[in-house]
């Protein structure tokens, strides 16, 4: 039989295989982007930007500026005419040369919180060369100033101040801590991003008690982890324009092949790098490619999605029956 075809595509980008390294230490060099390009990841998704640490840097250089009695305080206009700051500046270099030593697709990546002052530089980012960008929402689910009609409104202004800003495809990277996800997904997909990624991981706290303090909890994810994400991927596939991208809990080829057949386009992986090393891109795509040959599949388009929860033939499986049949037997 042929080799089969790996090759997907993503926000309207040309992939090879569906391996995309997310973002995180991992893709905040044009060296280690090099390497990841070697082992055969398709694309990467750079460190994220925090807009907290744009403004700050941004405030920062207002402060003095004003201090000199030069400027508004509030000119932001006249920042992005003037001086870019340094954050931002390390970060288009960042894109620019990785363009130019890569042939895969580099996504940039902001951490947002609020569709601020921060949104213009999303067009630098556009203007360095990044293919695609990649927002990390982040809202406090412990916010009780902020109840779902303000979470999917500001989710909303944030889409369309960067859609009139930017060309490039957009992706949102969520949380999985929504009062109703699929109905917050809708609403993303009919603001007509490009993709969803599926979920960003938070940091998770732990305590220390020897100590008695408040210490930080496992910063990777494990293989537990998949079953969240197969779950919403899967309910989510077949309902959504956009594509969507696995984010959490894939370690292996086992892990990719079952996120593609609940319907993602791409998995990103993270942790499973920092575990196994980056050999395991090259692992995880021999396994695709053998298993591909074993059920006869020449593409991936053959299998995307043919267990999600409109095509699996059970669609209750994906849902809380399924949850009550197993506690139980469980003894
Ligand atoms: C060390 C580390 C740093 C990360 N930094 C970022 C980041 O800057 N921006 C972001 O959107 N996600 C970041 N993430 C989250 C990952 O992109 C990914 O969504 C998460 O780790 C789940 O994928 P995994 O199970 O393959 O690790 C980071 C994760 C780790 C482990």
């Amino acid at each position: 039989m042929k080799i089969p075809d790996l090759s997907t595509d993503y926000l309207g980008l040309q992939l090879k295989n569906p391996i995309i390294v997310g973002s995180s230490g991992l893709t905040d060099s044009v060296e280690k982007i090099i390497k990841l390009e070697k082992m055969g990841a398709a694309a990467v998704v750079l460190k994220s930007l925090f807009e907290e640490e744009i403004i700050l840097e941004m405030d920062e250089k207002i402060h003095s500026m004003t201090n000199r009695h030069f400027v508004f305080p509030e000119s932001m206009d006249y920042m992005e005419a003037v001086d870019e700051p340094n954050i931002l500046a390390d970060y288009l270099e960042l894109i620019t040369e990785c363009k130019k030593a890569v042939e895969i697709p580099v996504i940039a990546s902001i951490n947002c919180v609020s569709s601020q002052k921060w949104t213009f530089f999303a067009r630098e980012i556009e203007k360095a060369g990044a293919d695609a960008l990649e927002l990390n929402l982040f809202f406090l689910p412990s916010d009780n100033q902020r109840g779902e009609k303000e979470v999917i409104d500001a989710t909303l202004e944030i889409i369309s101040k960067v859609k009139l800003t930017v060309r490039i495809p957009i992706a949102l990277k969520i949380s999985a801590f929504q009062t109703n996800l699929i109905k917050y997904c809708e609403y993303i997909d009919q603001s007509g991003v490009e993709g969803l990624v599926l979920f960003n991981r938070s940091w998770l706290p732990d305590i220390d008690i020897n100590q008695l303090v408040i210490s930080s909890g496992f910063v990777l994810s494990s293989p537990a982890a998949l079953g969240n994400t197969l779950r919403w991927v899967s309910m989510l596939s077949g309902r959504m324009n956009c594509n969507v991208a696995a984010s959490t809990g894939v370690h292996d080829g086992a892990g990719l092949i079952k996120q593609i057949l609940a319907g993602a386009h791409v998995c990103q992986i993270v942790s499973t790098l920092y575990v196994n090393d980056l050999v395991q891109i090259q692992k995880m795509i021999e396994e695709l490619t053998r298993w591909m040959t074993t059920h006869e599949f020449g593409s991936i388009s053959e299998f995307r999605g043919r267990l999600s929860q409109s095509n699996s033939g059970n669609p209750a499986a994906w849902e809380r029956v399924q949850f009550m049949k197993h506690f139980r037997n469980f003894v």
